[in-house]
């Protein structure tokens, strides 16, 4: 059985820098026309001037004759000049800004502590029509690690909302029933991203026989009914869901360490794993929508022309790729993906 689509996008993607991005940028360009670069580099990307050089980066480093565009998101910060954001809106390159919780993840340091420090900059971002992406989970050592996405959209999202009711928002990576029903219930400026893994695991996987340290991401896989819940809206059709792939490669010795990092690494076979999941759901005619048209259509940009075939014929994904000096142990690493991309 083959599968068309038109050639997908990925609304949350970390491509890193320098070398380690040189080698992860290929597997995502095959399937992803654009992708939303997450700015939590080593030195965040808060600036417009920062993103303008971080996105010449990425474009030199662009395999030979690919055409892919990087979205770019600016970091958010409590000391973001107000003006920053009407001249990101007037950049041109920059797509959404980008909402961490200080501490809540991978370089979240110099994230928000009080929420009420960037209501200017909420503000004019709802005026200069602006999206937001967040990162919805609380940092509250007393929170239980799998209830922060759950108290977050209680406690900050949805009065967030109600405060701007117009301003265009993204809950990143939403794990939960919770982020679900919120994301049905609000108004139409609010929209979610799934990840592949989010849709195909549930937090048995972590501890599978042991500790696996590469099922570990942020937010952290959730319970089975809260992958139902996931599995549900991604391929309901409502065009608040789309495709980000969250992936997130970190140095294999990172992973597997006695404090590992949060991140799976996906890209090499992102499309596939969605193609998996919902062909599980009998709902592989949806997947056209959620990878590579509602996404589209929330960031105000044209669907691609351009399209990819997939083949459903299993492959053994490798051990390990190449990252830079080091190496990235990726999803379903050593095991079998049973859709491949045709040209690859
Ligand atoms: C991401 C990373 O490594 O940059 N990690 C993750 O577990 N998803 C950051 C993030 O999106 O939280
Ligand atoms: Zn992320």
């Amino acid at each position: 059985m083959q599968l068309t689509l038109i050639k997908p996008d990925d609304w949350h993607l970390h491509l890193r820098d320098g070398d380690a991005m040189a080698s992860v940028l290929p597997h995502s360009t095959k399937r992803f026309k654009r992708a939303i670069i997450m700015p939590n580099l080593k030195h965040p990307v808060t600036t417009v001037n920062m993103a303008r050089a971080y996105r010449t980066r990425i474009l030199a480093a662009l395999p030979a004759g690919m055409d892919f565009e990087p979205l770019m998101t600016l970091y958010l910060t409590e000391d973001t000049p107000v003006q920053e954001i009407a001249h990101a809106r007037g950049s041109g390159i920059i797509h959404g800004i980008k909402l961490y919780p200080a501490g809540v993840t991978t370089h979240s340091q110099a994230g928000v502590r009080r929420i009420e420090q960037i209501y200017p900059l909420l503000e004019a971002m709802q005026k200069h029509d602006l999206v937001l992406e967040v990162h919805g989970e609380v940092v509250d050592a007393q929170v239980d690690v799998f209830d922060r996405e759950r108290v977050f959209v209680e406690k900050v999202l949805a009065p967030l909302h109600e405060r701007y009711p117009a301003l265009k928002l993204v809950l990143e990576h939403i794990t939960t029933q919770t982020a679900v029903r919120f994301v049905c219930s609000a108004g139409p400026a609010v929209a979610a991203t799934i990840t592949p893994h989010h849709l195909l695991y549930n937090r048995n996987a972590l501890f599978a026989g042991g500790l696996r340290p590469h099922y570990y991401c942020l937010p952290v896989l959730k319970r089975e009914r809260d992958r139902q819940a996931l599995i549900e809206a991604a391929t309901s059709g409502d065009p608040k869901f789309f495709l980000g792939t969250d992936s997130a490669p970190h140095p294999k010795g990172a992973k597997e360490s006695a404090c590992g990092c949060a991140g799976i690494f996906s890209a090499h076979a992102a499309i596939e794993l969605y193609a998996e999941a919902f062909e599980a759901r009998h709902a592989l005619d949806k997947l056209e929508a959620f990878a590579s048209r509602n996404g589209a259509v929330f960031y105000g940009l044209q669907t691609n022309s351009e399209t990819i075939t997939l083949v459903q014929e299993d492959w053994q994904v490798p051990a390990e790729y190449p990252l830079g000096d080091n190496t990235v142990v990726p999803l379903r690493a050593g095991q079998i993906v049973h859709w491949q991309l045709i040209g690859t």
